[in-house]
């Protein structure tokens, strides 16, 4: 069996539409601090370059959640694998995510922080795959709406592979 990768969205393509997401980000929250919160392994690297864009003050937490293991299929449930550090009571949070799929993820983390009195909770997602969606999750901040593919690179990963990739690319196996 072999891998292949197509590149979806460029380099140049990601790094532009990352700034712009800050941009938005920026004005609306103008006069207030955010709590920006990294999905791990996935969300790593559009996380951190989403909070260099961003000009109001900035907190970074990261977070991990069960994940697909090997498969490209949802297994349906969401667990919270290693949690953040810092209170989020009365704080806003903006969640990083890599992908929206079903929508699974976003939705327990939407009600989570919620549940432990965030002032606020918003989204920003890279990619948005709205075909696939099962659960209704309102985003806030979307990067891309792609298609149903199985995508790789910017930190999405097929087996703990491809993360690294600078882009974002459409896996084929064959
Ligand atoms: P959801 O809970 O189904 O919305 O799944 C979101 C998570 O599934 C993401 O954070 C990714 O880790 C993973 N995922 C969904 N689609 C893809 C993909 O096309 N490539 C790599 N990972 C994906
Ligand atoms: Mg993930």
């Amino acid at each position: 069996m072999s891998e292949n990768v197509h590149v979806m969205l460029t380099e140049e393509e990601v790094a532009g539409r990352i700034k712009e997401l800050g941009k938005e980000i920026s004005g609306d929250y103008e006069g207030r601090e955010l709590l920006v919160v990294g999905i791990l392994k996935g969300a790593a690297f559009f996380a951190t370059e989403l909070a260099k864009r961003i000009t109001v003050p900035v907190r970074m937490e990261f977070m991990s959640t069960s994940s697909y293991g090997s498969s490209t299929v949802s297994s349906g449930t969401v667990k919270i694998k290693q949690d953040i550090e810092t209170d989020v009571a009365g704080m806003n949070v903006l969640i990083a995510e890599d992908i929206i799929d079903s929508g699974r993820t976003l939705a327990f983390l939407l009600d989570y922080f919620k549940k432990k009195g965030a002032e606020s909770v918003r989204i920003a997602t890279l990619l948005d795959k709205p075909d696939r969606r099962e659960v209704d999750v309102n985003v806030d901040y979307n990067g891309f709406t792609i298609p149903d593919e199985f995508v790789v690179g910017y930190g999405l990963d097929y087996d703990q592979k491809y993360r690294n990739l600078p882009y974002i690319g459409i896996l084929e196996l064959d």
